[in-house]
């Protein structure tokens, strides 16, 4: 099976080389692509992300995608924005649960953050009006909203969750978020056998921060996505530099494509010192595993994770150990089992 591999640029290539050792240990034979992105990619072909990494994904279907830099003001407009809306990947999904073996104040966390990946602030329709003043759009279409509301409905369905929560603000921005949430309750209504409940984002991160294991799946626009996905790599991490970032799988999935990747960043403080954790881009080359067909060597994967957390050696610095990307790895292979 081909399947195209972006292993990005910072910590990128050293994660995604160990998520590819796993996958080879679950037995799963693997043809990985090479498409460059990121740093590398600007310096060799004058732009991060090159048409021939699109046109490879277009031909492959999936990628697993390690983190790029995005220079924040002039320059490049971010990769995985073009990515996403290149691809018209519109539905990130990002599972954030509770690892054993990891000591945070919260229990039992089991939330999808579901967020809409193409639109809203991040739809990259900005303008500067006169000097000093400066307009971003935040845009939101019917077809979209519909399109993941319908698909946040569909995963639950899917996966046996009990209920999916609409966070919005449309008290305030009463036409584009009056519009999603408008769509949210019809699309609901095809759905009667799952719970469904609309909450104000502020509301929603206060009782994230209290008890989060009100919550099943969680679907809004981009913004409000990014950041509660970080919130969540909060709630099941450490304490510490990184808290769970380390930790939380994610996927993009459009109607043709689909390119799994972890919550962080590329993490440039850390980068070339192989003491980056992969448990998260390892996790979400488990999800790709799943999404072409084997879930029982995602299964592999999790348990190779749990058991090597449980066990605490060769655990990376950002979960309390003095390990490196390479022994936290031979930790979950051995974890794996046969
Ligand atoms: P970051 O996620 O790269 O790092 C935040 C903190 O978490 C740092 O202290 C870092 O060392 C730590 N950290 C992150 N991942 C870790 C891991 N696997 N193991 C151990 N520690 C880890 O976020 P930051 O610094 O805001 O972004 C850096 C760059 O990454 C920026 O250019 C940003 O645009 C880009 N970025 C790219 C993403 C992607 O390609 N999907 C997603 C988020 C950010």
């Amino acid at each position: 099976m081909q399947i195209v591999l972006i292993e990005g640029d910072g910590i990128g290539p050293e994660v995604t080389q160990a998520a590819c050792r796993v996958v080879a240990a679950t037995g799963v034979k693997i043809d990985w692509v090479k498409g460059p992105a990121g740093i590398p990619a600007a310096e060799r072909y004058g732009d991060p992300l090159p048409d021939e990494t699109l046109e490879m994904i277009r031909r492959y279907r999936v990628a697993l995608k390690g983190p790029c830099t995005t220079p924040i003001g002039k320059g490049y407009k971010s990769i995985n924005v073009r990515l996403r809306q290149g691809l018209g990947l519109f539905a990130s999904v990002r599972p954030v649960n509770t690892l054993p073996g990891i000591r945070t104040p919260y229990e039992k966390v089991d939330l999808i953050v579901v967020r809409e990946n193409t639109e809203g602030l991040y739809a990259g329709m900005e303008h500067e009006v006169v000097p000093g003043v400066v307009e971003s759009v935040r845009l939101i279409t019917r077809g979209a909203a519909e399109r993941i509301v319908r698909f946040a409905f569909e995963l639950a369905r899917h996966h046996g969750r009990r209920m999916v929560t609409f966070c919005h603000k449309a008290d305030v921005m009463r036409l584009s978020d009056g519009l999603f949430l408008e769509v949210a309750r019809t699309v609901a209504e095809d759905y009667p056998f799952i719970q469904f409940e609309e909450k104000p984002i502020d509301n929603v991160c206060l009782e994230l921060a209290m008890d989060p294991s009100g919550f099943d799946v969680l679907v809004m626009e981009n913004l409000f996505g990014d950041l509660i996905s970080d919130l969540g790599a909060g709630l099941i991490g450490p304490a510490g530099p990184g808290g769970g970032l380390g930790l939380v799988p994610g996927a993009n999935f459009g109607t043709q494509y689909a390119v799994f990747e972890a919550v962080h960043g590329s993490a440039p403080d850390i980068a070339g010192k192989g003491i980056a954790n992969p448990i998260a881009v390892i996790r979400s080359a488990a999800m790709l595993l799943e999404y072409v067909g084997r879930p029982e060597a995602m299964a592999k994967i999790e348990r190779g994770v749990a058991g090597a957390l449980q066990a605490g050696e060769g655990l990376t610095r950002d979960l309390g150990g003095t390990g490196t990307t390479n022994s936290i790895t031979d930790q979950i292979i051995k974890h794996m089992g046969a």
